[in-house]
């Protein structure tokens, strides 16, 4: 069949995933996992076709050919809609993680992320791509990145705008640095991919870029440091290894420390920020919301060992694997957490935080700290009557707020909503309401936290000294 509409629609269970493989005139080219049922599916998931568009396609599974193949322009489920978040970014359809390549190019916010396009289980990893004009709105571009194979699949990673093309892929291209996950030879590599018109992304051909260091190495960030006129790259390696590389072209790497951080995990960032004396600090985050900061030269970071999190991992449902955007316009360092929301029984998992511009405080001891507030696109839009969600509310919860038939009051040790309870130092709480999700901007914004619950039949927002609607 020749591929005259973009998606091939699959008719899906949550059974065990089996082989699919896609042939473009009749070269075996996209194989991937997914319990296809056609005749009683749970759910529809959709293969973005782009790339082969007019070929030939022919596709088997489990080794049988499918002799009923479904192409549409639309990849649409209508389950689960009502539960879609209005201001969390969600995937149009199946599972997402890790927010990827998060960059502002060619006068638009550029959001990727760890897709599965097959199911709402991880699998599959592809970077799947959406796009925002004001952070506030996404819209859905493609799947960007595909596996190379099925052992290899697209692993978290980050973006550039190589504004000085030390690539040689062109004065200001987007350029992705992704994790090649190769459970064969070589193993987890480094990669690159670009584009010059932030739509058509191609793999470089001199990769790997970094080869494997360690088993599962992964989640490269990296960041132009203007002092040394050098790329600076983070780089997760195993237990709780991390390693920072250099490089002036971003295709030949050297690596110049090892640190240790303790309880770390996966997904580094790396970023400087300004203290409230005026001074440079930079920040080593990792994917659970730990953070060290220090001084950075260029060639060494020394950091102190004071325990500091934005959001305590252990909270469940949890904020993980947050990263930054790169060249954002406005020179602020915006943070885009992961959040681990379910929404039964529809199409897509999970959803990405509302953004946050990030900041250094001192807190009532002095100690630095990184602080979160909601970034202004948001606060521009809020109107003066609650008329529907978003919501935005604060409150020093002196008495017990009511939103929806949701109580948050204060509790011994923190704040509590409904009999979930979290931990802060004071009770004044900033909080915004989507959907499906309550975030509690806690002690002035230092402590995050994760509510999940529905809100539904938005009525009123009740004992709140502030509260607003977010205008769509
Ligand atoms: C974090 C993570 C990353 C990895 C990706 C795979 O959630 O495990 O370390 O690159 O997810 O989807």
């Amino acid at each position: 069949m020749k591929i005259q509409s973009r998606y091939l629609k699959l008719g899906v269970g949550t059974g065990e995933p089996k082989v699919m493989t896609l042939s473009m005139d009749g070269t075996p080219t996209y194989s991937f996992k997914l319990d296809y049922k056609p005749e009683a599916p749970e759910f529809y998931m959709y293969a973005d076709l782009h790339p082969w568009m007019g070929k030939n396609l022919s596709a088997e599974y489990c080794g049988v050919e499918i002799t009923e193949l479904i192409l549409t322009e639309e990849p649409k489920n209508d389950i689960g809609e009502d539960m879609r978040p209005l201001v969390h970014f969600t995937s149009p359809w199946g599972w997402h993680n890790d927010p990827n390549g998060l960059s502002f190019y060619n006068g638009k916010y550029r959001l990727f992320y760890q897709h599965n396009p097959f199911g709402e289980q991880w699998g599959n990893m592809h970077w799947g791509y959406a796009e925002s004009e004001d952070l506030v709105k996404w819209s859905w571009v493609k799947d960007a990145l595909y596996p190379d194979n099925l052992d290899a699949t697209m692993f978290s990673g980050s973006a550039v705008v190589d504004a000085h093309n030390t690539a040689g892929f062109g004065k200001d291209a987007h350029v992705l640095i992704y994790t090649c996950a190769d459970n064969r030879e070589p193993g987890f590599t480094q990669n690159l991919a670009w584009s010059t018109d932030g739509l058509n992304y191609q793999k470089y051909e001199g990769n790997p870029v970094i080869r494997n260091l360690a088993q599962g190495n992964r989640d490269p960030k990296v960041i132009w440091h203007e002092k040394s006129g050098k790329w600076i790259l983070a780089l997760y390696l195993i237990g709780e290894e991390y390693a920072i590389f250099t490089s002036e072209n971003l295709k030949d790497w050297t690596e110049i420390q090892r640190l240790t951080f303790p309880n770390a995990n996966e997904c580094p960032d790396f970023f400087p920020l300004v203290t409230p004396e005026g001074d440079e600090k930079w920040v080593f985050w990792e994917a659970g919301n730990k953070y060290l900061l220090g001084d950075f030269d260029g060639n060494r970071f020394v950091f102190d060992d004071v325990e500091r999190e934005v959001s305590p991992r252990e909270a469940s449902p949890r904020l993980y694997a947050a990263q930054t955007f790169y060249n954002e316009p406005k020179g602020r360092r915006i943070i885009l957490f992961w959040e681990t929301i379910q929404f039964e029984g529809a199409p897509f998992t999970s959803q990405m935080s509302v953004p946050c511009v990030l900041s250094l405080v001192r807190d009532e001891e002095g100690i630095l700290k990184l602080k979160a507030s909601l970034v202004e696109e948001y606060t521009d839009r809020m109107t003066t009557l609650t008329e529907g969600l978003p919501i935005w509310f604060e409150s020093d919860l002196q008495n017990p707020v009511e939103v929806d038939g949701h109580i948050f009051r204060a509790v011994n040790g923190g704040i509590a909503v409904d009999d979930k309870v979290y931990k802060a130092k004071s009770t004044k709480v900033s909080v915004l309401i989507d959907r499906m999700s309550a975030e509690i901007f806690a002690d002035d914004g230092t402590m995050i936290h994760l509510f999940e619950g529905k809100f539904e039949l938005f009525g009123e927002v009740k004992g709140a000294e502030k509260a607003h609607s977010i205008k769509l």
